[in-house]
């Protein structure tokens, strides 16, 4: 059966500034690699200086839409100044987007954090909010006539259990009560935000659409002879990671849809409370470069129970890295196929951005994966298109797939 997609679907993809820029000496991650002997993020992929060739790339493969995020330490390199010239430098961005027809999504915060604001404590201090609220108040007033679909945070869970967990992204802490402190910290900053980018656009004619990018994943019980303790593992992780933050957002009325992250299902094990991830892995199965399992049937099965929450959807990020073309070929096509389904039975899915346009800066694992629909020579910072990204541009211009 055919399905087509309405005209207006947004068709992209999804990039993060740190990642891609290079040089973003000021932020607290550049720190953390240097004082862990990590990867250097270095130049990252240039995109900092080249991305309007990285764009006009994306509208040759029919995208119309491109999420990005703004370097919080660019634009406000210590607390008490904003840059003129970085503000002028993303304007410039935006601006070729437009050019180009991507439509721009913007995100806020996507893990990174200038030093300035993690020397004093970053999110576990409750005070410092209102830095974040300063910055997002100064961008969105200087990007508002060119922006209507904003982002505030990056999948916070996996920030705060990479950050204040495990402790292996920057501020390497391993505590659960600074963890939960983060956690207040940063929804108490969305709903904040949320209200005053309305407050923003209060006399305007364009209606802000706000939200977050919240990471969802599939949780199966491990097999064996604890299956029914690991269900249960299964069935809280699937609570606490995926549903409790949406359940709490959308009762605070503070989105406006749902910017859901899909990659992978996780097998959860019995250990505690919430239980802990286990490495078995299903025989027959396909595991990406990570070893993440892939499972497109979780995509459908997650999108079919967000209905519940009434709200649009857009996929603010859907990818994978591999070593074989076919298999982002067949991750691509897979996951379309969950999402024209969901769509025909009714969920309202608005678009679809696959992570990312280019490969990136994969943060403690480096260079390594490669999730861009073009491949990028980390020497000569040459974008050369990868061919399951022809079959995306052809889906992106056709609008329709067969299920
Ligand atoms: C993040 C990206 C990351 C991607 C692949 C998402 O969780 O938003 O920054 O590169 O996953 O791991």
């Amino acid at each position: 059966m055919q399905i087509q997609f309405p005209s207006h679907f947004l068709w992209g993809a999804a990039l993060s500034s740190y990642q891609c820029e290079g040089d973003n000496s000021n932020s607290d991650w550049y720190f953390w690699e240097k004082e862990k002997g990590l990867t250097n993020s270095a130049s990252a992929c240039k995109h900092y200086h080249l991305f309007d060739q990285d764009f006009k790339l994306a509208s040759s493969l029919n995208l119309n839409s491109l999420r990005i995020s703004l370097e919080w330490a660019r634009i406000q390199p210590d607390a008490a100044t904003f840059s003129q010239e970085e503000i002028a430098h993303y304007k410039e961005v935006i601006d070729a987007l437009i050019k180009y027809n991507l439509k721009p999504i913007v995100t806020l915060h996507h893990f990174t954090n200038p030093i300035w604001f993690a020397k004093q404590g970053g999110w576990a201090e409750t005070k410092n909010i209102d830095y974040f609220l300063k910055f997002l108040q100064k961008t969105v007033e200087a990007f508002k006539e060119r922006v209507d679909l904003w982002i505030i945070f990056n999948e916070p869970l996996v920030y705060i259990y990479n950050s204040f967990i495990c402790g292996i992204w920057p501020p390497g802490v391993k505590s659960l009560p600074q963890a939960n402190k983060v956690l207040n910290n940063i929804l108490a900053a969305h709903i904040t935000g949320y209200q005053e980018i309305k407050k923003i656009y209060r006399d305007s004619n364009i209606q802000p659409q706000v939200s977050m990018a919240k990471s969802l994943r599939v949780f199966s019980p491990s097999p064996g002879f604890n299956f029914a303790l690991n269900s249960l593992s299964a069935g809280l992780r699937s609570y606490f990671f995926n549903f409790r933050i949406l359940n709490y957002l959308t009762k605070k009325n503070a989105l406006d849809f749902i910017g859901l992250n899909y990659y992978c299902r996780e097998f959860s094990k019995f250990k505690g409370l919430v239980g802990e991830e286990s490495d078995y892995r299903p025989k027959g199965q396909r595991q990406n470069y990570l070893g993440w399992n892939v499972y497109a049937q979780g995509f459908y099965k997650l999108l079919k129970k967000l209905k519940r929450y009434n709200l649009p959807i857009i996929i603010t990020e859907n990818g994978t890295a591999e070593d074989k073309d076919s298999s982002y070929e067949d991750f691509l096509i897979s996951h379309l196929k969950g999402l024209a389904l969901a769509m025909k039975e009714g969920v309202d899915i608005r678009g679809y951005l696959w992570w990312s346009l280019m490969d990136n800066f994969e943060w403690d694992k480096g260079f390594g994966p490669r999730f861009g629909l073009t491949e990028v020579n980390y020497y000569t910072f040459e974008r050369k298109i990868k061919p399951f990204a022809y079959t995306y541009g052809k889906i992106c211009k056709d609008k329709k797939i067969i299920i």
